[in-house]
């Protein structure tokens, strides 16, 4: 069985507190691309996992941790061979990993006639990470909570989009801590993206993306922000950082101004890639 496991991007990204948890309390506007690795998941004698990038080949990985969660809520002892062909960059902000690990978690429900039902299925994805419901999920959403409290985003556009990122990498705790430091005012991109979102207004509703981490990912990495002045320079609508980043993307109105500046980014050295949002 070959699935595709889509990254995701952040429109919005809001922090709104601290969870009793210790997790920050988030509002984002969260969308799949059609960027995505690839997934193989074959039934075989003993458990087997396979990644085109031999240092993502480890048991750490978090399809393993999928699998072994899967295996453990069901009790089957049957075992499967996973093959991951990786497209997404990586540690980027895209979701990449958690998308993998909702592949396996889906993947192998569907192997295995189904014995999960989606309540169980969500709970498993919420054990593995913040991002994994809404890669679960797989369509646009209002992600709360850590990341998991979704609420489908019906009617959303197809939009073109430019990925980018350059060689800089950041850590996400790292990120996060950095935040709460510079004590920053509460924005609420979310609510006016939504409302926009709602009338109609598609252009009013790009001027609505946005994300709270770029005040500090504009400092650990300057290249977020040279790549998001790209983006706009070569005719983006919109260009924001995607989690908690490095990388970055523009919203495009139409598919040959997004492969144009894709190729310039890529002329420029960077890694670019036009795709579509996942509607
Ligand atoms: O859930 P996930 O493994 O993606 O989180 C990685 C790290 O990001 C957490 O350990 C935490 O430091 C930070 N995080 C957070 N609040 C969230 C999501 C992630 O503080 N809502």
């Amino acid at each position: 069985m070959k699935l595709k496991a889509f990254a995701k991007i952040n429109l919005t990204l809001d922090i709104i507190g601290i969870l009793e948890n210790g997790f920050h309390a988030l509002r984002s506007v969260m969308v799949p691309v059609s960027l995505c690795d690839e997934i193989e998941l074959e039934i075989s004698e003993n458990f087997e996992f396979y990644c085109n990038l031999p240092e993502l080949a480890t048991n750490d990985n978090l399809c393993v941790r999928a699998a072994n969660l899967f295996f453990e809520a069901t009790g089957i002892k049957e075992s499967v061979s996973v093959r991951l062909t990786k497209s997404i960059p990586f540690p980027a902000g895209l979701g990449g990993g958690s998308s993998d690990a909702a592949c396996v978690l889906k993947g192998l429900n569907m192997l295995f006639g189904e014995p999960l039902d989606e309540k169980a299925l969500f709970t498993l994805a919420e054990k593995l990470g913040s991002d994994v419901p809404l890669c679960l999920l797989s369509k646009p959403a209002l992600c709360e909570g850590r990341g998991e409290v979704l609420t489908p985003v019906d009617g959303f556009p197809e939009l073109d989009i430019v990925i980018a990122i350059g060689k800089d990498r950041l850590s996400t705790p790292k990120v996060f801590r950095e935040y709460d430091k510079m004590g920053l005012p509460i924005e609420n991109s979310t609510k006016a993206f939504l409302s926009a979102l709602k009338s109609g207004n598609i252009r009013d509703a790009l001027s609505k993306t946005g994300n709270a981490f770029e005040p500090v990912t504009d400092i650990l990495s300057p290249e977020t922000k040279l790549l998001r002045e790209a983006l706009l320079s070569n005719g983006a609508n919109a260009s924001h950082l995607s989690g908690s980043g490095p990388s970055v993307y523009g919203i495009f109105t139409d598919e040959i101004s997004a492969s144009n500046a894709a190729r310039i980014l890529n002329d420029m050295g960077y890694f670019a890639v036009s795709c579509k949002t996942v509607v």
